[in-house]
């Protein structure tokens, strides 16, 4: 995976879940603008989650109105079922839930045939120990830091301890992306604990500037991690 090529690597992924859908490319054209590393879309099934959200048509519209990274989380079911439309719509990455992949490293072999980065997601109440046999063969670990399914929840502190232990298996190209609840009280603790990728969306959408949200997010985060350099 690409490493930035200036300052810390560090990447903020808005989720366009908490966009406004009725005004969705202005939107995305603004956290572009404001520097976005990744765009974060959100797929639910109302099986896995009980919620459903984006799909394969959404995807192949935002894929025309932006350059960025389309990051794409399946909360579904059947990850291997859909993984080739969404990689066909533009998707640049496929994370999968581990709970739900009968053989993932079948699956993590699929969607890398498809020509897509992959990644793995784990649940709050997902034992850490069931990702390590898979974690090698990735690019992205998602670890969310809420129960999926919904935005603008409270981070689940608690977590935070399987992100550090969690961080300390990944090689340096591998991504460490942490989603739920992440907003300006809560990034540093991410970061500190050794989150590179930071999903964001009602910190970033929720509010009437999303720009300057995104900005003081990547502030923040870099403060974080310019205090643990110097600690
Ligand atoms: C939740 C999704 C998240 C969601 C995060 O199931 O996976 O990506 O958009 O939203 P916030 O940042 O509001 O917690
Ligand atoms: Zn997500």
């Amino acid at each position: 995976m690409e490493k930035s090529s200036t300052g810390p690597d560090l990447r903020i992924a808005p989720s366009i879940l908490s966009a406004d859908f009725g005004r969705l490319a202005e939107q995305i054209e603004l956290v572009e603008s404001a520097g976005a590393d990744v765009l974060h879309i959100d797929v639910m099934d109302g099986h896995f989650v009980p919620n459903l959200s984006i799909g394969v048509p959404v995807v192949e519209a935002v894929k025309r109105c932006t350059d960025l990274f389309l990051d794409t989380h399946l909360m579904i079911t059947n990850p291997e079922k859909y993984a080739a439309a969404f990689v066909d719509a533009g998707a640049d990455s496929i994370t999968f839930h581990i709970e739900v992949a009968s053989d993932p490293m079948a699956l993590i072999e699929h969607i890398r045939n498809l020509g897509a980065k992959v990644g793995v997601a784990l649940n709050p109440g997902t034992d850490a120990a069931t990702v390590l046999d898979v974690l090698p063969a990735v690019d992205i670990l998602l670890v969310m830091t809420v129960w999926p399914g919904f935005g603008g929840q409270s981070f689940i502190e608690s977590c935070l301890r399987k992100i550090e232990l969690l961080s300390g298996h990944l090689g340096e190209e591998q991504w460490l992306e942490v989603d739920g609840g992440i907003n300006l009280d809560t990034i540093a603790q991410a970061v500190e604990a050794g989150a590179d990728t930071l999903v964001a969306g009602s910190a970033i959408f929720g509010g009437p500037d999303p720009a300057t949200a995104l900005e003081r997010l990547r502030s923040a985060a870099l403060r974080s991690l310019d205090t643990e350099l110097e600690a």
